[in-house]
């Protein structure tokens, strides 16, 4: 049979999934395993959200919705940008997709041209890269090492720009390494961005989850430049424990958000009806639950972060939001470990779960080799379980 297409065909699986099939499994088989791997909320979708998804299934409202979303929909989430970060868009200038993550893939694909290189900050979400590549991009990858906070400097960004470059990617705080970009920070990013004349996709999922009263600032509220070059990226996922319902949306300017609509149109034509309309009570409901969750997130960063850097050979920097740390095992190089040779953080991460029982995700597939990554969306017991038995792995 003729070849597949060469683009997908050189897609990596996702090493986050991978390693949760493997966890998976082997709870399946009757092994006792905890799992930090993959980044959803252990929270249950609040009950007035899920209520409001089932109140739409049995009043019938079961049909298609417009490709870019139900109009409610799209103005409960600009209202909610006017509140939360003080953005004024309308609703036509938002785009509804299956999860944030289908959000940013649709960015990509209206941005892009064969060749066109978008720089990627890492340590990266692995999505990024792969979707990027997919619409016909080059991901031009840029380290931020731990020592500069995993954050990139403004020489950094400068240095890799060229006349292909497009876009930049700003996950901010970042998904794997929870660090949060300053006003200041972001104030230069822009500059450069603007001199440059590139857009700024802002994947912004994790904006609700900020700790420490850190102020949380979206790139796109610094001035009318920087709104109109981004792509503002969110969803309900994460801050309202809402991963399984789908429901992405990206705001940009009216001609980015156009190109978009038709794309989707093509492509998906919308998530389910009941899960938009259950986005809508999640966005203009109550919004303790969020505050509530946050809390609780900000108690088990501060647990995970003291414990791991009490244990020897391993350590963190502080995340300053989302719900994962970093932890640095460069100590740990070259040591054998449960009878096997540890060379690299992929084999750290398979031997602790098969020896250590324990699944956390390895960073090299993130470009931060040397690190494996542990959510904090998981059960305090859990939490100080993991470390325990990270504890006894060590000493092994
Ligand atoms: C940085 C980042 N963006 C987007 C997503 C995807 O979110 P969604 O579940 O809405 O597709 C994730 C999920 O892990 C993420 O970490």
């Amino acid at each position: 049979m003729k070849e597949l297409s060469k683009v997908a065909g050189e897609v990596r699986a996702s090493t986050t999934l991978a390693v949760d099939a493997l966890a998976k499994q082997m709870q399946a088989d009757g092994i006792d395993v905890i799992g930090f791997g993959t980044g959803e909320p252990d929270f249950d979708t609040p009950e007035n959200i899920k209520d409001a998804g089932i109140k739409a299934i049995t009043e019938g409202k079961t049909k298609y919705t417009p490709a870019a979303g139900l109009v409610n929909l799209r103005k409960a989430i600009a209202t909610r940008m006017k509140l939360d970060l003080n953005l004024d868009y309308d609703f036509t200038q938002i785009t509804i997709a299956s999860g944030a993550k289908h959000s940013v893939y649709m960015a990509f694909v209206a941005l892009l041209n064969p060749g066109d290189e978008v720089i990627l900050p890492a340590p990266y979400w692995l999505s990024y890269s792969e979707m990027i590549n997919l619409a016909g991009g080059s991901p031009i990858i840029i380290k931020a090492g731990e020592e500069q906070n995993f954050k990139i400097t403004p020489d950094q960004l400068e240095s890799a720009m060229t006349e292909k470059t497009k876009a930049v990617i700003l996950n901010n705080p970042s998904n794997p390494t929870g660090m949060l970009y300053t006003r200041s920070e972001l104030e230069v990013i822009a500059e450069i961005c603007k001199k440059y004349d590139i857009y700024i996709i802002a994947d912004e999922i994790y904006c609700g989850l900020v700790y420490d009263d850190k102020e949380f600032v979206s790139i796109a509220s610094l001035s009318n430049d920087a709104y109109d070059r981004t792509i503002l990226i969110n969803g309900v996922s994460k801050s309202y424990a809402m991963t399984g319902w789908r429901i992405g949306y990206a705001a940009a300017n009216p001609k980015i958000s156009k190109v978009m609509a038709n794309c989707l149109s093509h492509s998906t034509g919308a998530p389910g009806t009941m899960n938009q309309i259950a986005a809508i009570e999640a966005l203009s409901g109550p919004q303790d639950g969020i505050e509530a969750m946050r809390k609780v997130f900000e108690v088990r960063r501060n647990y995970i972060v003291k414990r791991m850097n009490e244990i020897p050979d391993v350590s963190c920097i502080v995340p300053d939001g989302a719900f994962y740390v970093m932890m640095n095992l460069s100590k740990l190089i070259g040591k054998t470990l449960g009878g096997k040779l540890i060379e690299n953080d992929d084999d750290f991460a398979v031997t602790f779960l098969e020896k250590g029982r324990v699944a956390v995700v390895p960073c090299s597939g993130f470009g931060a080799p040397g690190f494996v990554r542990w959510t904090y969306a998981a059960s305090m017991e859990n939490i100080r379980e993991g470390l325990n038995r990270l504890e006894t792995f060590l000493q092994a």
